[in-house]
């Protein structure tokens, strides 16, 4: 079989990341979190991103130190944009904000629900000041969107 030759654009990576709970998506308080599986979710992601040249790679973990790990190892394989739902880690982890000021890739911050129409301990992230953006409340969509922005500006960015 021939071999395909890839450009550039399209070996660009991008992880996505989900924290704690998050693979209980699709039946964990659907009114909040919607019907959709994480696993339905993941495959949209690396089909609607292959369509945008990017490889798409999603991690969960319900461990803390597991998610710093993957992130510590996005610099050394090359990740140029991270996408991450760090559910309720957003509101404790000093060491998931630490790990991503470290490996200094860019990101964007996702949630679900609308984290400031829900208790009031949920309106503080630890991640939101050093992430390029955040969306939440759109549910599923939002890591679509975060996903379209990523792939356009790594075309501005070529090499990078
Ligand atoms: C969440 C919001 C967090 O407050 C919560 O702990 C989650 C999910 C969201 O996607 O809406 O687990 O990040």
């Amino acid at each position: 079989m021939p071999k395909l030759r890839k450009t550039r654009r399209e070996q660009r990576p991008v992880l996505v990341v989900h924290g704690p709970n998050l693979n209980l998506l699709g039946t964990r308080q659907p009114a909040v979190y919607g019907r959709e599986t994480l696993a339905e979710i993941d495959r949209r992601l690396k089909a609607t991103g292959a369509g945008l040249g990017l490889s798409v790679e999603s991690f969960q973990s319900n461990v803390e130190g597991e998610l710093v790990n993957r992130i510590q190892s996005a610099r050394t394989q090359g990740v140029k944009f991270i996408i991450i739902n760090p559910a309720a880690y957003t509101h404790t982890s000093v060491a998931l904000r630490d790990a991503l000021a470290a490996v200094e890739i860019p990101f964007i911050e996702v949630h679900l629900s609308n984290i400031h129409a829900r208790e009031s301990f949920r309106r503080h992230s630890y991640f939101s000041e050093l992430a390029v953006g955040v969306i939440c409340g759109l549910g599923s969509r939002g890591y679509e969107f975060a996903l379209s922005f990523a792939a356009n500006r790594l075309a501005k960015t070529p090499g990078r």
